[in-house]
């Protein structure tokens, strides 16, 4: 086996239920070390692919491959390498989080020293030191949420799954979350992690998926799949004065649209990359401006995704 294969690798999985295609044909991979995001609105397949991934439904045809193994051909090995959070918190039993880290350690097969080591560092990685012997009954949906991670990385495995990780976080919650997935990767675990919220993963993936009734609509980097859908960039700028003859100035370039002009401050869309950008204005201080600001963002992902989504639900 080659060292440089993806760690997460879906093959023309198709998955289907009845009349109902949930997955259909989806293939990407990814890397060791990256956070990849699989976005698309409820029902668009997310779960089922996952699940299959993590071993717990079969394909209808098509394969996935955790770590160069395939779930159809050594679903043990890749119960091994992979941890998955599911997208609900499932217990009955009230017992305290040590406990309840304790018997999934145990379900791993990990013994005396190797598994009193894997629950120090399961908590202090997600804060949970100071819960320990509190029953898990009584948590905050971020505690659980972070006692569902810390299960999924009991066994320390290079591969995690995480379904809807963010869903139902308060803001500091998810800044904690969004965290904890930037170390896992830095310590090069690679992570699959679903939303069906662009902006919850916009910042902590560098790559996506964007699937939508069981189909792929895009697959590459956030740059890539901007780039590719023709984005536009936005800039707005600031003059101590004659801004109004901004839009004519600006029109005699070619390829600027929308220009919109408020007081001394202007802003507007434009096809080309940063580099344009930097002309722009370099020529705008050359054409005697007294340019006092000046910034500029990519369409964002949000942006992106209402273009390619419809929005459909099957
Ligand atoms: N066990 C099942 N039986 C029948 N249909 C299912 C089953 N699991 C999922 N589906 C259907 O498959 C589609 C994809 O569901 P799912 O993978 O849960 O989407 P997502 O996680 O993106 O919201 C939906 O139409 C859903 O109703
Ligand atoms: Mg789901």
């Amino acid at each position: 086996m080659i060292a440089s294969h993806p760690l997460i690798e879906l093959r023309q999985l198709h998955r289907y239920f009845g009349r109902t295609k949930a997955v259909c044909d989806v293939s990407f991979s990814v890397r060791r070390g990256g956070v990849f995001g699989f976005i698309g609105p409820n029902g668009a397949g997310k779960t089922t692919s996952m699940r299959i991934l993590a071993t717990l439904d079969l394909p209808t045809s098509g394969d996935a491959l955790v770590d160069g193994f395939s779930v159809l051909e050594d679903p043990d090995r890749v119960r091994r390498r992979l941890g998955f959070m599911p997208d609900y918190f499932d217990t009955q039993a009230n017992i305290l989080v040590a406990e309840y880290l304790d018997f999934f350690a145990r379900s791993y097969g990990l013994l005396g020293r190797e598994r009193q080591q894997a629950l120090r560092r399961v908590m202090s990685f997600t804060k949970l030191d100071a819960l320990a012997e509190k029953p898990i009954d009584g948590l905050s949906k971020g505690m659980k949420q972070r006692l569902c991670l810390g299960r999924a990385m009991i066994h320390d495995p290079p591969v995690l799954i995480l379904d809807e990780p963010a869903a139902g976080l308060d803001p500091r919650a998810r800044i904690q979350l969004r965290e904890m997935i930037g170390q896992l990767a830095a310590d090069g675990k690679s992570i699959l992690v679903s939303s069906h919220i662009l902006t919850e993963l916009a910042e902590m993936c560098d790559s996506v998926a964007i699937i939508e009734q069981g189909r792929l609509l895009a697959v590459g980097t956030v740059e890539e799949i901007q780039r590719a859908r023709h984005s536009q960039r936005n800039v707005h700028l600031t003059v101590l004065s004659g801004a109004e003859a901004l839009p004519e100035w600006l029109a005699a370039r070619g390829a600027i649209h929308d220009v919109k002009v408020e007081g001394q401050s202007v802003e507007f869309l434009h096809d080309g990359d940063q580099h344009v950008e930097a002309d722009i204005l370099r020529d705008l201080v050359q054409a005697g401006f007294r340019v006092v600001a000046f910034g500029s963002r990519a369409k964002s992902l949000e942006d992106v995704f209402m273009q390619v989504t419809e929005g459909l639900v099957q």
